[in-house]
């Protein structure tokens, strides 16, 4: 081991002298909404609020330029040691090339689905992108401006770092933080490293530039405990790569690095181009530690400082030279460049207009954010468990029994809320921020009504901002409705609508459910149990169905992993609609009916059917 800590040490200066001057930093080949291109003198940002890239004149801080490039752009990676940059604009399932010296957009690249994070090989002939839904690797040829391998390497992935000393692809898995390695030859899955049963939401990874190490920030959710105290834990997890301990993750706790001092949401990590230094960022506690490499075996990194930065930073990378770095705060919609010695700001730029109305934008600022009045101890935000409007995939022991974090979109249509529908307005989350769960202050003065039914709405303006947000959320389409309905969606849709299944009698018009705004719809189709798991009762309120190709595992508890289990072995006496009598092929084509929901936008027909909608 001593052998090895020393050569190690010896490269990383090596290292240090190279980076400025040659081809391309570690840091390019990892995942992040910003980009740094390869000479240092320009900056990429995705602006995913605004859906667009702004290009910023590094030693200026001034923006260039802002192309817009579609719905919630991610990851950005300049390629090669060109001016061009590649996006993934996750929302519209396509890969965008632009040029950083004029702003033209040059190619438009459609994938599958949700295009997540993008790295460029050195020479810049190929780009590696993740698809988030269904989880695969994709290759592109630059020159072709085509993909030219797809590769399945595990469930919702996110993070991408290339590793090209050893022909790999490193990727994470977003809900398990698993780490898995393809070979940049042929994509074959050459080791997978999965975390604890309890880490969630590991959406990037950075390699070391030289040792063998990969980081990656991610949470652990303790899902038998929802309490403010221990129910939500940041980490970075250092893996090894190499060597005896290879495949070793040590998992790093980020709320007792600097003595009590807790963050929340850690979201990227950047490792300094020497090699030395690891800085991460909290999203919800708007925050960021330095921290210094541990060059032994027992203590992988070091405490060394502290900044305070702006709301819900989501990038942090460092210029090429190291002595700077620089951080997108996502909802100031600015870009920050540090001195990476004294910490001290050196200059900031706006990189869009906020595209929200006031409202928006403080509810937005409210659900992102594990500081007060929302969260008192700062382990926990509404994001934590609902990122971006999805859900964490996780069944958590709740006060009501055991529930399934359910997506928000198409919520402001599927009042009333929770499995249990005991909720009627977003408001009435005022009692899970100053319940246990988060243990806030609070949006509302004083007394907090006990009875749910008793309106809150229009009593804090920033609760029904809090409401305003909440309620934005919208469903995207489904992919495997890109073509139309295929021929066994068709055959699906028609027993979907039969009276001999009778889905359709509870889950009814646009929105696929009977519940909405002012009327409860709650049944008791055999799914609950009447024990400890079920507080509340085993009846529960019509769930939308759309968005449900992605969103396993299913049923108020979780209990059913996949869309065929919900219609066989979780619906044995055929109390949630008539499954015994469908042949195996006719449960195939509900399944691929119910994959393809939505297939066109349901906020049209469900205005013309003169729907409510919750906006605030
Ligand atoms: C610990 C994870 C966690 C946190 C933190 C959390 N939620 Fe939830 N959320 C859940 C779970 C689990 C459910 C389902 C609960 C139920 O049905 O009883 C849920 C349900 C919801 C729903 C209902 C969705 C629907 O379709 O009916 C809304 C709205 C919501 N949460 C908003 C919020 C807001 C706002 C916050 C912050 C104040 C928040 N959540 C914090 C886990 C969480
Ligand atoms: C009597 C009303 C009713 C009928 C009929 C009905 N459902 Fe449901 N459905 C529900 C309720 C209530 C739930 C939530 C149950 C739970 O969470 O335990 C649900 C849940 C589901 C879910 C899981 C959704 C999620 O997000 O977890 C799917 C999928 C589904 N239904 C599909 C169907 C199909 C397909 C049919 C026809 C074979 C059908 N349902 C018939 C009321 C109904």
């Amino acid at each position: 081991m001593t052998f090895f800590f020393r050569s190690v040490c010896g490269a990383a200066v090596a290292i240090l002298a190279g980076c400025g001057t040659t081809a391309l930093c570690a840091q390019s080949a990892s995942n992040s909404l910003l980009s740094v291109s390869a000479d240092g003198s320009l900056l990429a940002c995705a602006n995913r609020d605004s859906g667009s890239v702004s290009l910023i004149d590094a030693a200026t801080m001034q923006r260039r330029f802002e192309v817009p490039v579609g719905r919630h752009p991610e990851g950005t990676t300049f390629i090669g040691t060109t001016s061009l940059v590649a996006c993934c604009v996750y929302g519209e399932d396509a890969i965008v090339i632009l040029d950083a010296k004029d702003g033209t957009i040059q190619h438009r690249i459609d994938v599958f689905d949700e295009p997540y994070g993008i790295v460029s090989s050195a020479n810049g002939k190929f780009l590696y992108a993740t698809l988030e839904y269904p989880g695969q690797v994709i290759r592109i040829d630059v020159q072709q401006q085509k993909i030219d391998q797809t590769w399945d390497a595990g469930p919702m992935l996110r993070g991408i770092a290339l590793d090209e000393k050893r022909g790999q692809v490193l990727v994470t898995e977003y809900l398990t933080a698993a780490l898995v390695r393809l070979s940049t030859q042929d994509g074959r899955v050459l080791a997978r490293y999965p975390g604890a049963s309890t880490d969630n939401i590991a959406r990037q990874i950075t390699l070391h530039p030289d040792l063998p190490k990969a980081y990656l920030p991610h949470i652990r959710s303790r899902i038998r405990t929802a309490h403010g105290n221990g129910s939500i834990f940041p980490y970075v997890t250092a893996a090894t790569l190499e060597g005896e301990d290879e495949g070793r993750r040590m998992r790093i706790p980020m709320d007792t690095f600097r003595g009590t001092r807790v963050v929340a949401n850690p979201w990227e990590v950047a490792v300094s181009p020497d090699g030395r230094q690891v800085l991460t960022i909290f999203g919800a506690t708007n925050d960021l530690y330095v921290a210094n490499v541990e060059f032994n075996d027992y203590q992988e990194l070091g405490y060394a400082g502290t900044l305070q930065l702006g709301n819900n930073p989501r990038a942090v990378r460092y210029g090429n030279s190291g002595d700077s770095f620089y951080v997108y705060n996502a909802l100031d919609f600015e870009l920050v460049r540090y001195d990476a010695k004294s910490l001290r700001e050196t200059r900031r730029v706006t990189t869009t207009q906020t595209p929200y109305d006031e409202d928006h934008l403080l509810g937005k600022r409210l659900f992102y954010t594990a500081r007060q009045p929302m969260s008192g101890r700062q382990w926990i935000a509404c994001s934590s468990c609902h990122i971006d409007g999805d859900a964490d995939g996780r069944t958590w022991q709740q006060p009501e029994g055991l529930r399934q974090t359910q997506p928000l979109a198409a919520l402001a249509w599927t009042h009333p809320l929770h499995w249990s529908a005991d909720r009627d307005e977003v408001q009435d989350f005022e009692h899970t921020i100053r319940g246990k769960l988060m243990q806030g202050r609070g949006l509302l003065r004083g007394q907090l009504p006990d009875a749910l039914e008793e309106p809150i709405s229009g009593r804090s303006r920033l609760l029904d901002a809090l409401a305003v947000y909440t309620n934005s959320h919208k469903p995207s389409l489904s992919p495997h409705a890109k073509n139309g309905l295929s021929a066994a969606a068709q055959r699906g849709q028609k027993l979907f609508h039969s009276t001999t299944t009778k889905c359709a009698s509870c889950h009814s018009g646009p929105l696929y459910s009977d519940s909405q705004p002012g009327a409860r719809a709650m049944y008791d189709i055999g799914t609950g149990r009447a024990d400890e798991t079920e507080l509340m009762g085993t009846t529960y309120d019509t769930p939308t169905l759309l968005g449900v190709y992605r969103s396993a595992p299913y049923l108020h508890d979780g209990s059913a992993a996949t869309l065929r289990d919900v219609l066989t072995t979780a619906n044995a006496d055929d109390k949630h609609g008539v499954t015994s009598s469908l042949t195996a092929d006719q449960v195939d084509d509900l399944v691929e009916f119910l994959k393809a929901l939505p297939f066109e936008d349901p906020e049209p027909a469900a205005r013309e059917a003169g729907l409510k909608q919750v906006k605030r």
